[in-house]
């Protein structure tokens, strides 16, 4: 099936006054209809800017798509002209971000922001049906208490529930893109599991697509098909799931991995974590990224990056042990 989106080679750097920083470098994958694709890794690894560059709202001046293609259905949106690119953000790819507050109006009640985003996507509805849609969109991301909701202001509901106004607000235009960047969290672990649910079952109402960034392995495991795992810019790994899991390849994923508290575990012990720290990407180190925290680190990783191999079907990755003469079988 042809991708809904597709990444290619994209590289996103930013101006800043210790100079120029490249904070994604050399990222491809696609995203398919009705699928979420998982963009994992540790904090600072280059997930929200991936997302903003897609959705085109990079700081300005300071951030730049440098190089690489965003396809979406024959248009690239890394070069689309600005007004194009306004019909589809939010429209045909929308956002919701990790922290809800920041994103809905403190003075306007609920249902006049819902109401807005109706008459930005749909200027020919008319003012009882844009009243209505509010209130059966409020329905449809769960809220209890629709009306209520609809005649609050944004502090008066709670962070879970404003998260789900903010999938409503997502899903007004219809699109057939949902980016969802850390989504879940700012909020306690029942209402993460809600709010999970929740995507997964409008998506398969809808059929969009998801691209769902976590810093989080154990929700990888819960929503996405396949998952691309970033470390410092850069893609780790690419799999589907159940390869990932099963079969994790790159030293960290293994990592990340080991990390995640598992219920059929009897241990107590300590979780293992990962030693040491993302690079700073104003200073890189000349070969492998990872190399300073990884276990299996050899002489050619500090010299040179290793590139992407592809290890099986739909499994990629970019390591050193995989390349002819190093895999240990
Ligand atoms: N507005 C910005 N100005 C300068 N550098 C930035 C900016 N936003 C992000 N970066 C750089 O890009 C890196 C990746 O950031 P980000 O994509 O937000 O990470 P995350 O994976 O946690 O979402 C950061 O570590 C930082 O070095
Ligand atoms: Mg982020």
């Amino acid at each position: 099936m042809n991708p809904i989106l597709s990444i290619e080679n994209l590289a996103t750097s930013f101006h800043t006054d210790e100079g120029r920083i490249q904070a994604v470098s050399n990222v491809s994958f696609e995203v398919h209809k009705g699928k979420t694709l998982g963009l994992v890794g540790e904090s600072g690894c280059g997930k929200s800017v991936t997302a903003l560059s897609i959705m085109r709202l990079l700081p300005k001046p300071s951030g730049i798509i440098d190089s690489g293609r965003i396809l979406f259905q024959g248009m690239d949106l890394a070069v689309l002209p600005a007004r194009e690119m306004q019909s589809i953000r939010g429209k045909r790819i929308a956002m919701i971000f990790q922290e809800p507050m920041t994103a809905l109006n403190p003075v306007h009640r609920i249902e006049k922001q819902l109401g807005e985003v109706f008459q930005i996507h749909f200027p020919e509805m008319g003012k009882k049906q844009k009243a209505e849609e509010v209130l059966s969109l409020l329905n449809r991301v769960g809220i209890p208490n629709p009306e209520g909701c609809a005649k609050a202001y944004p502090h008066q509901i709670s962070g879970g529930m404003r998260q789900r106004v903010m999938i409503a607000m997502a899903l007004a235009g219809k699109p057939e893109i949902l980016i969802a960047d850390e989504p879940t969290t700012a909020l306690d672990v029942t209402i993460q599991a809600q709010i999970l649910e929740l995507i997964k079952s409008l998506q398969e109402e809808t059929g969009m697509a998801v691209i769902f960034i976590t810093h989080d392995l154990g929700v990888i495991a819960e929503v996405c098909d396949e998952v691309v795992v970033m470390y410092a810019g850069k893609i780790a790994e690419k799999a589907r799931v159940k390869d990932l899991f099963y079969n994790p390849a790159h030293p960290y994923t293994q990592g990340l991995l080991s990390s995640i508290p598992r219920l059929d575990s009897k241990r107590k012990s300590k979780l293992s974590i990962i030693q040491g720290m993302v690079p700073n990407l104003a200073d890189l180190p000349k070969g492998c990224r990872f190399e300073n925290r990884c276990p299996m680190a050899m002489g050619l990783c500090k010299s040179e990056p290793p590139d992407i191999l592809q290890i099986g079907d739909s499994h990629w990755v970019s390591c050193y042990l995989f390349e002819k003469g190093n895999r240990n079988e």
